[in-house]
């Protein structure tokens, strides 16, 4: 056993992944977030929106209540959000998140960035006084960029980039249109990278052959502000837990 009791065994946590079929790692990562909120019912828990955690979330009412557990002690934080788009868009990252978690799970808070009604740099300020103000994050759940970014931290983000306004990354753009949203925002706001990193624990995500680069270069490439996501594999806390595609050309794929 190790920092905070757990046990870094065979896969559990570290800067080597957790490898699982495609049709088992949402079960996997939905049972993990299960077993959290059994144990802490007022977990604190940031989580991004994209494709990748939709299907985790899809089962997750129902891996909750086949155990009896609930979230309605608990606080989702919501890790990004687009600028300039409508409030209630459907690529929104609340207006997702709402759908796919907060709808489902109704959990006892739900902190967002309120870019509606403030200034996006007054937004960020407000997000992160309203975590310090639940006592700070537990875990943070993180997606993998197709250019490595993390939440909206694109690749130049520093190690201690606070919660802040970003521009967007060509290829973040590009998904933003994909998730419904054309023209595309050319800013987000997102978790800093120090408010990442200054979590207990980070899970990064990643599903399918067109994070098998990316994740690579995460893992096994130079620790690199340029690959934001590599600034994470030195994090005690970090849990690393994709699919056999993304894993692909990982070069040690080590215990699972
Ligand atoms: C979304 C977010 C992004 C995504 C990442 C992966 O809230 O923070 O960093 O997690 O771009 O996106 P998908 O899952 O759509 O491949």
């Amino acid at each position: 056993m190790t920092q905070g009791g757990r046990d870094r065994s065979a896969g559990e946590t570290g800067s080597r992944p957790e490898i699982l079929s495609a049709s088992t790692w949402a079960d996997r990562v939905a049972a993990l977030l299960a077993d959290r909120l059994a144990a802490r019912p007022e977990l604190v828990v940031c989580l991004p929106t994209g494709s990748t955690p939709l299907p985790v979330y899809e089962r997750l009412p129902s891996v909750l209540a086949a155990r009896d557990v609930s979230a309605a002690h608990a606080t989702v934080v919501l890790l990004d959000e687009y600028l300039g788009l409508r409030p209630g868009h459907p690529a929104r990252c609340d207006a997702l998140l709402g759908k796919v978690v907060v709808d489902r799970l109704r959990p006892a808070r739900t902190i967002v960035f309120d870019v509606d009604q403030q200034e996006p740099a007054a937004a960020c300020a407000a997000f992160d006084r309203d975590i310090a103000a639940v006592g700070g994050l537990d875990l943070v759940v993180l997606g993998l960029g197709r250019n490595g970014h993390i939440g909206m931290n694109e690749p130049g983000s520093a190690p201690n980039a606070p919660t802040r306004v970003i521009g967007l990354a060509p290829s973040t753009r590009e998904a933003a249109i994909r998730y419904g949203a054309d023209p595309p925002p050319t800013h987000g706001v997102t978790l800093g990278m120090a408010g990442i990193l200054a979590t207990p624990e980070i899970w990064l995500l990643a599903t399918g052959a067109e994070k098998a680069g990316i994740l690579a270069a995460t893992l096994d490439g130079p620790v690199t502000p340029e690959v934001p996501a590599s600034l994470l594999r030195d994090h005690p806390g970090l849990r690393i837990i994709v699919d056999d595609a993304a894993a692909r050309s990982v070069r040690s794929p080590g215990p699972s």
